[in-house]
């Protein structure tokens, strides 16, 4: 009689036999990948872990403005490695938080990992325990089988503070509360809702200055794809939420949030998703990318109420929405949109092939595109806004939900995955200005902190994260958000390098 693990290891086989490049997703080794890599592979320092955690008075170059007082979050994977075995993508690693607290003697840094159940247990041990969207456990298909019921949250992708806490989240899940001072980890948190009501959180949640409310999607993937319609009041309690099945077996990041509708771009990026339940394959591994279907814009009330309308039109692939307003009678929605993921799926993706020091092949840009959806009609008119090669679109905060003029985003150099330069794009006049941080230096999302509350859009700073390849150390960089081209007002300097970093929030203080 066979035991469970043997019966395991040979379903494993068949199921291998059925699903051809299985072995793809498991660990790589570390030894195959050399930290900060050599003079010509620059960009490796954003792919290799930071595991110290650090607090620290930060050395200040130039003059930090008088008027920027309060604190920047941010949130990305930090650690890719442990017990000799390395993640097989860059977007893959434990939530690191960052702050930087800017007060009238400095700036103060810190930064700290999120003790999420999976980190505490796999530091403790000492190797990986569990399979992550990208990469399998080790152990083969007895540490794997079920996947998506293994994989749990890093909790490194956003950072938001709110009601007076702060709070990391990952893809597919719960928060996870910190202190927002020592961002010790107080644990996974429903944000007050009670637990009879089936919540999960994507990372990308919406604030709307207007009306205070924190609007949510999640999307739960099981026998059928659910999207989960979350909605805060302004004083923090529930307001609304509502389960809805989606057509499709989409992976989705962001969304968008308007005045008085909600959409969604259901692009053609679909999970197989017998792989990951077999346990036989990685998520990301499971990925297709089917062109020949479209998109579908799935758009329903900010309510939630009614039946929600589906509107198809080109395949984009989009990570992040820019903002989305209604103007008259129409829905408009701005976003980076890429005519083919092939930085994140298939052979020789660039966020993959960075993880074994290589650079991958050139990818399609994002560009800068613009939804309008007519009330009434059925057609979605799709228009380019500016040519790049984009990502990290951010705004004046205090403009969302409703007609924005400007956008910054990072801009890379044709051929490059990673980003040298922040730019501005004026929606109304179609101006663009640009600082470009140089050869070796790649810079990320450009938060925007307005000089107080009551200045025009666009009047205030924007801060970046910039990893220099040349020193093996990131910075951050202080800009005028008008001024771009005049280079940084000043530069945070750390005494270490930051992997990869995602996403920021600006505390005002
Ligand atoms: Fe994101």
């Amino acid at each position: 009689m066979m035991t469970r693990r043997e019966f395991l290891a040979c379903s494993g086989s068949t199921a291998c036999a059925l699903l051809s490049g299985c072995a793809a997703s498991t660990p790589l080794s570390k030894a195959g990948f050399r930290d900060f890599g050599g003079p010509d592979q620059p960009y490796l320092g954003l792919a290799t872990s930071l595991p110290e955690e650090y607090d620290y008075a930060a050395e200040v170059e130039g003059v930090i403005p008088a008027g920027l007082r309060g604190t920047l979050f941010r949130n990305g994977p930090g650690l890719f490695d442990r017990g000799g075995l390395r993640k097989r993508s860059l977007l893959d690693g434990d939530g690191l938080i960052q702050r930087f607290h800017f007060h009238d003697h400095g700036v103060r840094f810190r930064n700290r990992f999120v003790a999420t159940p999976k980190l505490v247990e796999e530091a403790a041990a000492g190797r990986f325990l569990y399979p992550t969207w990208s990469t399998l456990a080790p152990g083969g298909l007895w540490n794997n089988f079920w996947g998506p019921g293994r994989i749990h949250s890093q909790a490194g992708v956003t950072v938001f503070p709110w009601q007076g806490r702060l709070y990391a989240f990952d893809e597919s899940s719960l928060p996870f509360e910190l202190d927002p001072v020592t961002l010790e980890t107080r644990g996974e948190s429903r944000l007050g809702i009670a637990s009879e009501i089936p919540v999960i959180f994507a990372a990308h949640g919406k604030f709307d200055p207007l009306t205070g409310e924190w609007l949510h999607f999640g999307i739960q993937y099981g026998r059928r794809v659910s999207l989960h319609l979350t909605c805060f009041a302004a004083n923090g309690t529930l307001s609304r939420h509502r389960i809805i099945d989606l057509p499709r077996y989409v992976y989705l990041h962001d969304w968008f949030v308007a005045k008085s509708h909600v959409m969604l771009s259901l692009h053609p990026l679909e999970v197989e998703v017998w792989g990951p339940l077999l346990g036989v394959r990685s998520i990301l591994d499971s990925l297709r990318w089917r062109p020949e279907q479209g998109n579908l814009l799935l758009v329903l009330a900010r309510d939630f109420s009614g039946v929600p309308l589906l509107f198809p039109t080109e395949p984009s692939f989009m990570w992040h929405s820019v903002n989305a307003f209604e103007r008259g009678d129409e829905l408009i929605a701005d976003f980076v949109g890429y005519a083919d993921p092939d930085h994140l799926v298939g052979p020789g993706a660039a966020a993959n092939a960075v993880m074994t020091g290589g650079k991958g092949r050139g990818h399609t840009p994002g560009q800068l595109w613009r939804y309008r959806i007519e009330s009434g009609q059925k057609r979605v008119a799709r228009e380019l806004l500016a040519t790049g090669n984009f990502e990290w679109p951010r705004i004046d905060e205090r403009g969302r939900c409703r007609p924005n003029r400007f956008v910054w985003l990072c801009a890379a150099n044709p051929d490059e995955f990673f980003w040298s330069a922040i730019q501005r794009i004026d929606l109304q006049s179609g101006q663009r200005t640009r600082y470009d941080f140089g050869a070796g230096c790649y810079c990320g999302e450009p938060v925007f902190v307005p000089r107080n509350s009551a200045v025009p859009e666009g009047n205030g700073w924007v801060l970046t994260e910039v990893y220099d390849s040349r020193t093996r150390k990131s910075l951050l960089a202080v800009l005028d958000g008008e001024r771009l081209a005049d280079g940084p007002l000043a530069r945070v300097m750390l005494r270490h390098h930051v992997p990869f970093s995602y996403h920021g929030w600006w505390l005002g203080s």
